[in-house]
């Protein structure tokens, strides 16, 4: 008979792994088996505290909807989204960023130079670039989807004021890869706070918020699809996103731009005679 003790248990759990297991799974799982184990040790964990842990999970999936995945969250606030991202990024392409929950399958076309802000009020922002290859070469025919929050605030799923495409949009680029598009500028918010993770962060003396900013899922054949934000160089919680998105490539200056200077060919040409400001970034896909 082999007794099991807290020195041991690591060795015994990966004892029990199959013959055929999966060297990955046996790995990963391994892996994951002493660090927990170590953890405890490491912190005494008490009954009262364990048990805690496992109510709140329970909590979290008892909240959890397809609009609303509390898990994820937690691996956002704790920073495990983001380290999985910077794990695998391309260092010359575009960083990645958290998706994060509000993204809409299916958004509608909108054609190169289109409106998102429809009847929307705030400051208009015109934000256009390239999408190229690392070498610099325009990438025809790339996909670009942007969301964003309306100025109050809410994404779409969060606001049943808002049509579910509000702020959503999917535009394909031309030979020359350019994009562009206009909208309001986003604001700061925060993440939903009034579940389990909610109760995580305040437990921690930490906030909610994220800087403001504007998602983009990019796709081209053959190349790796990227999700990522692009941040305004000004937000106060550029140095403290809740969800560690900030990445040194996607923090970007807003350009304010006199009045009278708006451009011709985009659908608000015409329509905006006061100030606005203007954003160009530029999205590098890394080769599949
Ligand atoms: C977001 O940017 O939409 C987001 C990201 C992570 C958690 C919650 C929201
Ligand atoms: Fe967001």
């Amino acid at each position: 008979m082999r007794t099991v003790t807290k020195d041991n248990i690591t060795e015994v759990f990966t004892g029990y792994f199959g013959e055929d297991t999966d060297p990955r799974v046996r790995e990963v799982l391994g892996a994951l088996a002493r660090h927990i184990h170590d953890f405890a040790r490491e912190v005494n964990l008490t009954h009262e505290e364990w048990r805690k842990g496992l109510e709140f999970l329970e909590w979290a999936g008892r909240i959890t909807t397809p609009e609303r995945n509390e898990f994820v969250l937690l691996s956002d606030v704790l920073g495990l989204s983001s380290l999985v991202d910077m794990l695998h990024s391309v260092p010359e392409a575009t960083s990645s960023s958290v998706l994060g929950p509000f993204h809409v399958s299916n958004p509608p076309p909108l054609p190169v130079g289109g409106d998102l802000k429809r009847d929307f009020e705030g400051e208009v922002l015109l934000v256009e670039g390239v999408i190229q290859d690392t070498g610099g070469t325009p990438i025809p025919g790339a996909q670009i989807d942007v969301w964003q929050t309306a100025p109050n605030g809410l994404y779409s799923s969060q606001d049943p004021d808002q049509d579910i495409y509000s702020f959503h949009a999917l535009m394909t680029v031309g030979e020359d890869g350019r994009y562009a598009f206009t909208t309001v500028r986003p604001v700061s918010y925060t993440v939903p706070s009034n579940g389990p993770v909610g109760g995580i962060l305040e437990a921690a003396g930490r906030h909610p918020w994220r800087p403001s900013h504007l998602h983009f899922i990019v796709s081209a054949e053959g190349f790796q699809s990227l999700v990522t934000e692009v941040f305004p160089d000004d937000d106060p919680y550029l140095d403290e996103d809740t969800v560690f998105g900030v990445r040194d490539d996607l923090v970007m200056t807003y350009v304010d731009q006199p009045a009278g200077s708006f451009p011709e060919g985009l659908a608000l040409s015409g329509q905006v005679p006061g100030p606005y400001a203007r954003v160009d970034f530029d999205l590098v896909l890394a080769s599949a």
